[in-house]
């Protein structure tokens, strides 16, 4: 999470949206796709998650002019059933074919109560979360998990053969927010640790090792080794399975042949996803759903505090709350964060101007 901001360090989610869609319209994206992306970025933004917002621009942008990410490409059916389809998303970006699957995902299990969709020959999509919120608007639970470029080394060893391999799952509610469970298997996510070099910040032993496996406390040193997976071998564990998931069943490229965003610039990521939507009326009436969650989170709510002033949080509860505020009060943006979209905008020849609370374009 980035440190507050001050009223005139703040950009509204317009704004900022708007100049997303200039720079990636600027390298040929269509319209569409340049939505799609940018409301990604600005989502993970509101939502306190600016490891996956837009500091992921420039990436993006130099990937799609390298031709490693097609913006053109449509995702294609390569085979299906009533409950599953398989899509090839043709490199196109992960956000464009992730937001795609889960709707036809949702669509299929409104019929057949579960279905699973699976993508192969993808690229990074950002927060998983995005994706099995969709599920929740139409009253079904989703989970989504996808493969990564290999950082985490399996237990007593180090070498990287998974990546820090994402689980949402998502939950309609009775009360404001769903539920929403959204988390890395790695003990963060690399976005994390990215960030923290960005801010000068140290890392906490357990989150990564250097590249000859040494603990370290030094993002940059972390950034270029080896992430820790989350619980020791259990988190390992977990990633193992959600890479069988995401990529040993769909046909995507597995394990050290994910190819990664940063680094691999001779070839296309060739990323998997797997979307599941599960159907509440295929199981129980959905009021009863509704109402036994609703027991299980307030069972939660209760829970006595170790310290006073202290609560528990449901998951994903505070990246709502968070969420709420920056739309009330703006999305923080310290000039070094505008920074690099501005330079995009320059070299394009787009006038991206940061203001209080907005940005023009022209
Ligand atoms: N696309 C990729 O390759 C990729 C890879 C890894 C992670 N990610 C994304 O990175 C994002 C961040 O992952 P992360 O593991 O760093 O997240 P995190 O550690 O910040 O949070 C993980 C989960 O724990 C919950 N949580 C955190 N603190 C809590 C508290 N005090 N009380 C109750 N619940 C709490 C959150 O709501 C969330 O559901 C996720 O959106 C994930 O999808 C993407």
């Amino acid at each position: 999470m980035v440190s507050p901001a001050k009223t005139d360090e703040r950009m509204s989610p317009e704004s900022l949206a708007a100049a997303c869609v200039s720079v990636l319209r600027g390298v040929g994206c269509p319209d569409t796709v340049s939505r799609t992306v940018a409301d990604h970025l600005v989502m993970a933004e509101l939502r306190g998650q600016a490891s996956h917002g837009i500091t992921r621009l420039p990436t993006y942008v130099a990937r799609v002019k390298s031709g490693l990410i097609c913006p053109e490409a449509v995702p294609r059916v390569v085979s299906e059933s009533p409950s599953t389809v398989l899509l090839d998303a043709g490199s196109t970006f992960g956000h464009v074919a992730g937001k795609q699957a889960m709707e036809l995902c949702v669509s299929r299990a409104s019929a057949t109560g579960v279905a699973a969709v699976g993508v192969r020959n993808s690229t990074h999509f950002g927060l998983a979360g995005v994706y099995a919120l969709q599920a929740t608007e139409q009253k079904a639970i989703g989970i989504v998990c996808s493969n990564a470029a290999a950082r985490m080394p399996p237990a007593k060893t180090r070498t990287a053969v998974l990546g820090t391999n994402p689980l949402a799952i998502a939950v309609p509610t009775r009360s404001k927010y769903p539920i929403l469970l959204d988390m890395a298997t790695s003990a963060v996510a690399l976005g994390r640790i990215l960030e923290a070099q960005r801010l000068g910040a140290s890392i906490p032993i357990g989150w990564a090792l250097s590249h000859d496996g040494r603990p370290t406390v030094d993002p940059a040193e972390a950034a270029k080794g080896l992430l820790l997976p989350m619980a020791g071998p259990k988190g390992f564990g977990l990633a193992f399975a959600l890479e069988v998931l995401a990529a040993v069943l769909t046909g995507a490229s597995v394990g050290q042949n994910a190819g990664s965003m940063y680094q691999s610039w001779d070839r296309t990521e060739d990323l998997g996803h797997m979307f599941i939507a599960v159907s509440i009326e295929a199981f129980i009436p959905l009021e009863t759903f509704l109402e036994r969650l609703e027991d299980l989170s307030t069972q939660v709510a209760r829970a006595q505090p170790l310290e006073p002033g202290e609560r528990a949080y449901l998951p994903g509860e505070l990246e709502f709350m968070k969420e709420e505020e920056n739309r009330r009060l703006g999305i923080p943006m310290s000039d070094e964060r505008w920074a690099p979209i501005a330079q995009l905008g320059e070299v394009m020849g787009l006038s991206l101007r940061r203001r209080a609370a907005s940005v023009a374009v022209s």
